[in-house]
C-alpha cells in the first residue's frame, strides 16, 4: 500500500523527464473517481487540489479523508495539495489532517509580504514534510459567473532566484500570461519569459490557469519548464455539459435510474482528465 506523494517529488521528476504533472481542482467526492481511475489508466502522475472552502468542517471528513483511504489503491504516485491558501489557520488545518502539499497565494499582498507570509509557510509546513508552492506575479482571470479574479501581473524573471531563496518554496506558480477560467480572447503565453525564468529557477514551475488554454501552448510551455498544470474551470463545465444527457437517461430508464444517473457526468469528467493528461505530456510517466 502506497501513501500519498509529495509535490515536490512530483514536480522533481517532472523537471528532470520535461513533463508536467496535471493537478485536478476535486469540489467534491465526485470528482475524485474519474481523476484517478483516468490517471491509473494512463499511467500518469496525479496531484488532486482541494480550495479552503471544499474542505470546511466536516467536507474535510468527505474530501481530504476519502483521498487518503483510496489513494493506496491505486498503483501511481498521487499528492494532495491545498490550493490558493491565503489563511494561515487553514493551512495549518490542512497540515493536520494529512495534505502532502499547500500553495500559499500571496498575490494580493505587496512583494515583501509575500515573501515574509510564504516563508512562514514554508517553516509551518517543513517540519511535516509537506511542500510548499507559492505564487510570483499575478495569474488572474475570471470565475465561471464572470467576477474577476485579481489583475495579471507577468512574473519578472529577475526576481525569481531572489524570491525562492528567501521563502525557501519547493515549487513556483508562474504568471506568463494563462488566466483563471474561460478566456475573452485566445491567450498568447509568453514562452521567451517562461525560458528565461526557468533558467534561473531552482524550484520547478508551475502553471495556473490550464482550463480554455489550447493545448499546443501548454505542450510547448511544458517543453520550456512547467512541470504542474493546474485545471479547474474545465472540470465544472465538463460537467455542466453532461447535465442534458443525464436528463435523457432520466426519460429513457426510470427502472434504473439511481444506478446509472451519474454516468454521464462521470464519463465526461473523464474525458476532460485524458485531454488534460495528454497536454501535460505525463501519460506513460509511471
Ligand atoms: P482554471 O480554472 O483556468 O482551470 O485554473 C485552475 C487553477 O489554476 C487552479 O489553481
Amino acid at each position: 500500500m502506497k501513501s500519498l506523494s509529495t509535490v515536490k517529488n512530483l514536480l522533481n521528476d517532472a523537471r528532470t523527464n520535461h513533463y508536467a504533472v496535471p493537478g485536478f481542482e476535486c469540489l467534491s467526492d465526485m470528482y475524485v473517481r474519474p481523476i484517478l481511475d483516468v490517471a491509473e489508466q494512463q499511467r500518469s502522475p496525479v496531484i488532486l487540489l482541494l480550495l479552503g472552502c471544499d474542505v470546511e468542517g466536516r467536507a474535510m471528513h468527505y474530501l481530504a479523508g476519502l483521498i487518503h483511504s483510496v489513494a493506496p489503491h491505486y498503483d501511481i504516485p498521487i499528492a494532495m495539495q491545498l490550493d490558493h491558501a491565503t489563511d494561515i489557520d487553514v493551512i495549518k488545518r490542512c497540515i493536520d489532517h494529512g495534505f502532502t502539499s499547500v500553495m500559499f497565494d500571496g498575490t494580493a499582498l505587496p512583494y515583501e509580504k509575500n515573501v515574509e507570509v510564504s516563508a512562514r509557510v514554508v517553516e509551518l509546513a517543513k517540519p511535516h514534510g509537506v511542500s510548499v508552492e507559492a505564487e510570483l506575479g499575478c495569474v488572474a482571470g475570471k470565475e465561471i459567473d464572470g467576477a474577476d479574479i485579481g489583475e495579471t501581473v507577468l512574473t519578472r524573471p529577475e526576481d525569481v532566484v531572489e524570491f525562492v531563496e528567501a521563502t525557501g518554496v519547493d515549487a513556483l506558480a508562474v504568471s506568463i500570461g494563462t488566466a483563471h477560467g474561460i478566456y475573452a480572447s485566445k491567450p498568447d503565453l509568453d514562452i521567451e519569459t517562461l525560458k528565461a525564468i526557468d533558467a534561473v529557477s531552482q524550484v520547478p514551475l508551475v502553471l495556473h490557469g490550464g482550463s480554455d488554454t489550447p493545448a499546443d501552448q501548454v505542450q510547448e510551455a511544458v517543453r520550456n519548464g512547467i512541470t504542474k498544470f493546474n485545471v479547474y474551470t474545465d472540470t465544472r463545465l465538463a460537467i455542466n455539459s453532461a447535465i442534458p444527457e443525464t436528463l435523457k437517461i432520466t426519460e429513457k430508464r426510470p427502472d434504473e435510474l439511481s444506478n446509472i444517473v451519474f454516468q454521464p457526468i462521470h464519463d465526461s469528467i473523464s474525458k476532460n482528465v485524458r485531454s488534460k493528461i495528454a497536454m501535460a505530456l505525463s501519460s506513460g510517466r509511471v
